[in-house]
């Protein structure tokens, strides 16, 4: 790393997330080239680190990736790009060999893989480390990571903007990316990291709902940050809501993996005890997630519940305890015994299936950007991501954006001289509760008005909201001192000015986009791309 100042640095790549698909993209770039990791918070804050269930890959004898591109497509409501769901499919097995050699210790069923099954899967294909995957593979990643001398790892930076030819020196206005301007959480500076290459892997925009699985962070940083830099996002109205998050007023964000309805568990009614999803879909809890989210929905609404139970206490106690050892714990410790009583939940937000475009290399619309992991929109998930298939998109498309970035090395310009960020605005703020009032408010209208099932009425509701805060919030940071609350909610309120936007725009009924305004599906599968 070559340091020109205290408050900037020039590098060859920066890679903005240390999730999955950031170090993936860091360890295959760092064979050649000296990588940059910023991190908001530290370096296990992302969505990686909570990962339950496993990774998708064509394992078992009998599966075809036939098979599971077509899972992949019907969970997606065939808006996937059907390119990218053969390329991820097909890699997928590669990159689960990856992760073995990394020593990524996968529960094993004699010398193969044990593979779990969740919903929209027609055969057994999660590999797994028992119900808390994502945090073993984090693990695997981030210590080879810190082990490789080329990567230097900077938690605790929130990005701000990325530096493009506006930030030039000598104001070239185009759209080339040279980096990142990221705020020092510790001394409130902010630095300048400029690059030849940048990779935003900054994951989703979840937090902009007032139940969601994600954590803190997931305010959509990286799309904001693309969005405003000038690059094309799609498919943002494409939220997922996970079917089985804990319903428990302390704990409002822990998930209840899919994996439970894979290995047998079943959804009932808390007062009648009636299994209700095979009324709904003769594929009952094993449907893909859009289907059964709407069918809790519709039975909370219906009988005016809080919640319904999950029950998987038909199966031995030593099943459950071994599959599940991490949610068994937990809920021990909140008064439930999941091997003899039911989970209550209910669904929350859990996946952005949009964002930033990026074609099979990871490359978005500006120079020198690319974008992987759950902050694009690749065409893999379509209208609805099939469960397991997020971590796969991460590694397979950190590895693209790497792979393209090495291979036209070359042609990547060392960067400019770029202005430092204006410092001028010293004021801190007097009135934090301005923005933590923003950001609940946010949080409920999105919640309420744009959430399972959708009216165009509630929608534009949304809109003029978001329209009458999004005055009062720039007002707010074009005066005071920048903060990672004040970066947080100017963020949280642009992903929700996309994704109103997006579902503004499409009149029809598709995955995870319903309303009772369009209920139809249209013939042609159409994405809603907006442009900045
Ligand atoms: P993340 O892992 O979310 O990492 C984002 C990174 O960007 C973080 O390091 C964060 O600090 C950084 N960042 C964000 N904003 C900024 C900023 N402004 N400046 C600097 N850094 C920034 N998927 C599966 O396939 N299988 C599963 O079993 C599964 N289980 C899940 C369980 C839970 C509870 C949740 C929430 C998700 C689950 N998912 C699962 C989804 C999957 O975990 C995520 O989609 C995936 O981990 C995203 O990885 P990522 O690298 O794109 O982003
Ligand atoms: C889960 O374990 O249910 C989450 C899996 C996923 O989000 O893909």
């Amino acid at each position: 790393m070559e340091s020109m100042n205290p408050d900037h640095s020039c590098h060859d790549v920066v890679v903005v997330g240390s999730g999955a698909a950031g170090l993936t993209a860091a360890l295959a770039l760092a064979d050649k080239l000296k990588v940059l990791v910023l991190a908001k918070g530290p370096l296990t804050g992302g969505s990686t680190a909570w990962a339950q269930g496993g990774i998708a890959a064509v394992l078992a004898a009998g599966d075809t990736f036939e098979e599971h591109i077509r899972d992949t497509m019907v969970a997606g409501a065939g808006l996937n790009r059907i390119e990218t769901v053969e390329y991820v499919v097909e890699r997928a097995p590669g990159a689960i060999d990856r992760l073995v050699e990394l020593g990524v210790p996968f529960n094993m069923d004699g010398s193969a893989l044990h593979l779990t099954r969740e919903g929209g899967h027609s055969h057994r294909r999660i590999v797994h480390v028992n119900d808390a995957t994502g945090w073993a593979v984090h693990q695997a990643l981030l210590e080879a990571a810190k082990a490789n001398p080329n990567i230097t790892l900077l938690p605790g930076r929130s990005c701000i903007d990325l530096i493009t030819g506006r930030h030039e020196m000598r104001y070239s206005g185009s759209g080339r990316v040279w980096g990142v301007y990221a705020l020092d959480e510790e001394t409130g500076h902010v630095e300048a990291h400029t690059a030849r290459a940048t990779v935003l892997a900054t994951g989703g925009a979840g937090r902009v709902y007032r139940f969601s699985t994600a954590p803190r962070g997931a305010t959509g940083d990286g799309i904001a940050m693309a969005w405003r830099a000038g690059a094309r996002v799609s498919n943002m109205e494409m939220m997922q809501f996970h079917p089985t998050c804990l319903y428990n007023l302390e704990v409002k964000n822990f998930l209840i993996t899919e994996a439970v309805r894979g290995e047998g568990g079943h959804l009932k009614h808390p007062e009648t005890g009636h299994r209700f999803m095979p009324d709904y879909d003769e594929r009952a809890e094993l449907a893909p997630r859009d289907i059964v989210a709407r069918a809790i929905d519709d039975q909370i609404k219906r009988y005016g519940l809080d919640f319904v139970h999950l029950d998987i206490s038909h199966k031995p106690p030593e099943f459950v305890k071994e599959h599940f050892p991490t949610i068994h714990e937990k809920l021990l410790s909140l008064g439930i015994d999941m091997t003899s009583q039911p989970i209550p939940v209910v669904p929350a937000q859990h996946y952005t299936c949009g964002g930033i475009l990026v074609d099979l290399a990871g490359r978005t619309d500006l120079p020198g950007l690319y974008a992987a992991g759950e902050c694009t929109e690749s065409g893999l998930h379509g209208a609805n991501r099939l469960a397991s298939n997020s971590l796969l998109e991460c590694f397979v498309f950190g590895e693209a954006s790497a792979a393209h970035i090495l291979e036209h090395w070359d042609t990547f310009d060392i960067p400019p001289p770029v202005r430092a960020w204006d410092e001028s605005r010293v004021t801190d703020s007097d009135e934090e509760v301005v923005i933590k009032q923003n950001w609940t408010e946010i949080r409920r209208f999105m919640w309420n008005y744009v959430g399972i099932v959708r009216t165009t009425k509630r929608l534009e509701r949304a809109m003029h909201r978001i329209q009458l805060l999004n005055t009062e919030v720039e007002e707010y940071y074009r005066h005071f001192r920048v903060s990672t609350d004040l970066i947080e909610l100017r963020n949280l309120l642009q992903s929700a000015e996309l994704i109103v936007g997006s579902a503004l725009k499409r009149h029809e009924s598709r995955g995870l986009h319903y309303t009772l305004d369009y209920p139809d599906t249209l013939a042609e599968p159409q994405d809603t791309v907006l442009v900045p």
